[in-house]
């Protein structure tokens, strides 16, 4: 099990563990580069699934339950047949390198050493090697956008190369087909792929390359800080590396600006991948019982943290309804299925109250984001551990020292308010 959090300084090095504090360090931290933190922060229109992703968690209480022998918790689970140190994975998230220097290294690395799966985004900054090689021996997952990329042959590519660098399993994120409406970004013009920044997994790829007779890359060179506006100067002005970089990121926006998929095109995916396939951003419920036909082995109900639609169900209410579907219930007690969740998590009540619900393991985004804006790998580790922590805590307190005591158990151990 991951060591709690003990020491009575101040926990180090980000000197809290309140999700707000630290989210606001994050923001000064970045203060020179706004555009940056409000691509972390922001959400789709309104923020209102945002916000409601949040609130739902207080819509359920805990029950706690009192002389139980409890001296020992553990948390280990197990995901896809491998032992994770805690439920919890990291979450997708691209672009790292708008945020740390180091971006998806320092989380790999991180991921790596707190002995959980890391999902590494297809708009990552850095190449599926670098990524793999930072990781190391740790549990490492491949998210891929759909429809990116377009085609097939570049798709089947793109995760020959995943699967030779040791991804396990794959991750299709299903509810980013196009960016959500977010206002704060469309004010500014901020897209962090103008020149390439999240290109890396084409211009890395042979056949993405191929196409232009070019090489790929074997090594990224880190864009930090990230400046949109000096690097157009630069572009102008006719700095021919970057000119070929905003080239080549314009080539590959095109390739992934594809057509919508539908649930026939999972097959082509099915096939080809032989490891667990896992769909992220599943709301409904007869989506996730029509996942079981396609032979999917996993989906993370979630709706992207609230930064794709607007006005979109909170994740928790709709991973009450999924899980309450017999169904589903019956998959995942046979083990075909494996239910995972996201959106909005930030303490360890909400993680056991996702649990509680159904979910077998959450993915934390934002949270561990900003720690790593703040401390990079050791940002990251803090608040992971943290939150942790807190969640070990909350076994402790309400009387469930195992996973199995309160796991898919809302009915006994939690009480929904009006
Ligand atoms: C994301 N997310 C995301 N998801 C995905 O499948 N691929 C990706 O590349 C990204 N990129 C990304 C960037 C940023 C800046 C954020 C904040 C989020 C969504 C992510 O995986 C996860 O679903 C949400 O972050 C979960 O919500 P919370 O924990 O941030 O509330």
């Amino acid at each position: 099990m991951l060591g709690v959090y003990t020491s009575r300084n101040g926990p180090q090095p980000l000197g809290t563990v309140v999700f707000e504090e630290i989210e606001e360090k994050a923001k000064e931290k970045l203060k020179e580069y706004p555009g940056a933190f409000m691509y972390a922060a922001g959400n789709a229109g309104t923020h209102q699934t945002y916000r409601a992703n949040r609130r739902a968690f207080e819509k359920y209480s805990i029950i706690p339950r009192m002389l139980v022998e409890s001296t020992f918790r553990d948390i280990r689970v197990n995901l896809f047949g491998k032992t994770s140190s805690a439920p919890l994975v990291i979450a997708p998230i691209g672009v790292q390198s708008l945020f740390h220097p180091e971006g998806e290294i320092a989380s790999a690395k991180a991921a790596q050493a707190l002995g959980i799966p890391y999902i590494m985004s297809s708009g990552s900054s850095r190449t599926t090697e670098e990524v793999a090689v930072a990781n190391g021996g740790g549990e490492r997952w491949y998210q891929l956008y759909w429809p990116v990329p377009g085609t097939k042959e570049i798709t089947e590519s793109v995760l020959t190369r995943a699967k030779a660098a040791g991804f396990t399993a794959l991750v299709v994120t299903l509810d980013a087909t196009i960016f959500g409406w977010r206002t704060h970004d469309l004010n500014k013009s901020y897209a962090p792929g103008r020149h390439g920044l999240g290109a890396q997994i084409g211009i890395s790829d042979p056949v993405f390359m191929g196409r232009f007779g070019k090489k790929p890359i074997t090594q990224t060179k880190p864009q930090w800080p990230y400046q949109p506006d000096v690097l157009d100067k630069k572009v102008a002005e006719g700095d021919e590396e970057e000119r070929e970089r905003a080239l080549l990121g314009a080539e590959w926006a095109k390739e992934c600006n594809t057509h919508f998929k539908t649930w026939g095109d999972l097959e082509h995916l099915r096939e080809f991948w032989d490891g667990p396939l896992i769909l992220k951003g599943i709301q409904h419920v007869t989506d996730a019982e029509r996942v079981l036909e396609y032979g999917v082995d996993g989906i993370v109900v979630s709706n992207h943290g609230g930064r794709q639609l607007d006005g979109a169900i909170p994740s928790l209410c709709a991973l009450e309804r999924i899980c309450k579907s017999q169904r589903i219930k019956e998959a995942q007690r046979l083990g075909r299925l494996t239910v995972l969740f996201d959106s909005g998590v930030r303490t360890g009540p909400d993680m056991f109250k996702a649990l509680a619900l159904g979910a077998q393991a959450i993915l934390l985004g934002r949270p561990w984001l900003y720690g790593m804006i703040l401390g990079g790998q050791a940002g990251l580790e803090q608040v992971i551990r943290h939150t942790l922590a807190d969640f070990d805590n909350t076994l402790a307190l309400s009387g469930y020292p195992n996973l199995v005591d309160f796991q898919g158990k809302a009915n006994m151990v939690l009480m929904k308010l009006d």
